[in-house]
């Protein structure tokens, strides 16, 4: 037990502004039906699909800070990015509308070679629902002018835009995932676990950032694999920008980080890249919902738990310790992946 750790770490995050906005702590629920089909370890799945913001997913614990710094400064509006259909861009939306602030998305529809679906629903409907202002780019470049746009607009107005990064991944938003370490850490204790490996779906890196700064300020021993989703840096990019972003996540916190904290990024189940399914991320998708009635997501967490699936398989984790599994979230992505989904679902 390390209490006076946990209540230190808990007071350091206590110290920046914060916008009420997740119902936490979410579950940490057992999952002993895929346990069994697969043959064990243990899974725990901790719930942040559950954190309750329109839909729920791990934006929201980064959004608790972001707008309340955003509100800290004064600003008018939030400015943000993503893919057309990111579930960061919907959860900054509806952050948005619940303080009254406007909300500027800047997606980028990279291809026409997606189903109708992927161009008008899941994410990029309830955008609209949620009333933010949505601008569809077809480059980063494009997404760069349209940002400068906004802003100058916005100046000219005399309103304050805070731009937030693609994800919510600064040392601001990086904070809500010291904080789910924390919680993680107090419900692993009650329920008697040793957890000493946990995987989750990674991209813009704030999660794995803010789990792993988390668990070493703890002293916990805690192996984390981020399942990569991102094809658009190389495996050696992806380290060196997880490392910057938890230098950055300490400094910010005033704590010092260890280079050499176990942090693993696995390429293995990018497949064609971001965006475009997996057999093996179907497969996840079906037994996890048909086992334990969860809904994962084509993009994101299904590749996530067909890493996990993977590893039980070969033989990579413990057998005899429960691993954790961070549902991130991102089930309105199964809207925008109907003929895909209904397709590779007959296979399993
Ligand atoms: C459902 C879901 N899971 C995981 C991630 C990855 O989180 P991060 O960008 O913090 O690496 C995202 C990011 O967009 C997401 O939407």
């Amino acid at each position: 037990m390390n209490e006076r750790t946990q209540e230190r770490l808990h007071n350091r995050l206590a110290a920046f502004p914060r916008a009420e906005l997740a119902h936490l702590p979410t579950p940490l629920e057992p999952a002993p039906n895929l346990t069994r089909a697969l043959g064990g370890p243990d899974i725990w799945i901790k719930r942040d699909d559950c954190t309750g913001l329109a839909v729920g997913g791990n934006k929201t614990r980064k959004l608790e800070f972001l707008i309340g710094d955003a509100i800290k400064k004064e600003s008018h509006g939030v400015v943000t990015f993503g893919a057309l259909q990111s579930n960061h861009a919907r959860q900054t939306a509806a952050a948005a509308a619940k303080f009254g602030l406007s909300c500027d998305l800047v997606l980028l529809e990279e291809t026409d070679a997606r189903e109708a679906a992927w161009h008008e629903s899941g994410n990029r409907l309830l955008d609209e629902i949620l009333g933010a202002q949505v601008h569809v780019v077809k480059t980063e470049s494009e997404a760069k002018q349209k940002a400068l746009e906004l802003l100058k607009k916005a100046t000219e107005r005399r309103r304050n835009l805070y731009v937030i990064p693609v994800g919510g991944s600064n040392p601001i938003g990086e904070l809500g995932y010291v904080g789910c370490a924390v919680e993680l850490q107090k419900q692993i204790q009650s329920n008697a676990l040793h957890v000493s490996c946990l995987f989750h779906a990674t991209s813009s890196m704030g999660t794995q950032s803010g789990l792993s700064v988390g668990f070493e300020a703890l002293d916990a021993e805690m192996k984390i694999n981020g399942l990569s989703v991102d094809h658009r840096l190389s495996s050696k990019e992806k380290t060196k920008s997880l490392s910057e972003h938890r230098q950055h996540l300490s400094a910010e916190l005033g704590i010092a980080s260890n280079p050499e904290f176990p942090t693993f990024i696995d390429n293995r189940q990018l497949g064609k890249g971001y965006g475009v399914t997996t057999e093996a991320a179907l497969e996840a998708i079906t037994l996890t919902a048909r086992y334990e009635g969860i809904l994962l997501d084509p993009v994101y967490t299904g590749k996530a738990m067909a890493g996990l699936i993977s590893a039980i398989r070969m033989g990579e984790v413990p057998r005899r310790q429960p691993i954790v599994f961070l549902h991130t979230g991102g089930s309105p992505g199964l809207f925008a992946y109907p003929s895909t989904l209904k397709e590779g679902l007959h296979r399993f």
